[in-house]
């Protein structure tokens, strides 16, 4: 696992551009993963900036999302089919049907996460997944508790991730759906390479939790302990309670050039 220790998530939205930008380079058709909330923003943000300026074009790649809240009608704004759309890929230009994720309001939602594993084995797996963290530890919304072998599945939300939530939702936490369709622990250690992002000191302790604490189902991004390529984008504040962040600071200072990400 590498951690990098960024100013702001402005500097590490920059480094996984790059990182996104030299796998389209090589791999036009690649596949990615990607997260919803606001983690990730800044990351689309300079995806979407960069593609107005021609430098990276998504027209042969493909995506998957992580999750999806079950129950919110279609035209919902916070459905995250629509959210991802908003934010990032109807921004770019991925082609028509390039980008799935869960299907919330199926009538059968076991077989439409089957389904959904399958589209992913199909497209080959996740080349690059992008990720965020909840201030509980969950990655996707594979809450503290999740099977660590994990599929996609449905699980029932944290009340303090719905609390988290809330904000997307009018501050009104009776609105944030208690139930989810999410990528499993197991779906997300299948992706070749794992990058999360995290700002601020509300991700501290889940951020030490996932590079420093006890693999546990307790704190289930740690099961990234066990990726062997990780890459965790963190700024100051996020960073705060990592007892190796000096050691992790001279570790990036020294990295050769052409490593990457
Ligand atoms: C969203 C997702 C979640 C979020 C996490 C952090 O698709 O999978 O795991 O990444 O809840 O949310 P933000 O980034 O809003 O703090």
């Amino acid at each position: 696992m590498e951690v990098v220790i960024q100013p702001d998530a402005e500097a590490g939205a920059r480094l996984v551009a790059d990182e996104i930008e030299q796998l389209l380079q090589a791999r036009p058709d690649a596949v990615l993963g990607l997260a919803t909330g606001s983690s990730p923003l800044a990351v689309y943000a300079e995806l979407i900036r960069r593609h107005q300026a021609g430098r990276v074009s998504f027209a042969r790649a493909r995506a998957f999302t992580l999750d999806e809240y079950v129950g919110l009608p279609p035209e919902h704004p916070e459905r995250y089919r629509n959210v991802i759309e908003r934010d990032f890929t109807g921004q770019v230009d991925f082609a028509p049907g390039a980008v799935q994720g869960p299907d919330g309001s199926a009538a059968d939602l076991p077989a439409t996460c089957a389904a959904y594993e399958a589209a992913i084995a199909a497209a080959g797996g996740v080349d690059l997944q992008i990720l965020g963290i909840g201030t509980d530890g969950h990655i996707a919304f594979n809450e503290p508790g999740s099977s660590l072998a994990s599929r996609t599945r449905i699980k029932t939300l944290t009340e303090q991730t719905r609390r988290d939530n809330a904000r997307f939702f009018g501050g009104d936490v009776d609105a944030v759906p208690h139930h989810c369709l999410t990528q499993g622990l197991a779906t997300i250690m299948s992706a070749r390479h794992v990058v999360l992002v995290a700002s601020g000191t509300g991700k501290a302790e889940a951020v030490h939790q996932l590079v420093e604490g006890a693999v546990s189902a307790l704190w289930p991004a740690t099961i990234l302990q066990h990726h062997p390529h990780v890459t965790v984008l963190v700024d100051e504040d996020a960073a705060s309670r990592l007892r190796l962040a000096d050691y992790f600071r001279q570790v990036y200072a020294a990295k050769p050039a052409w490593q990457g990400l």
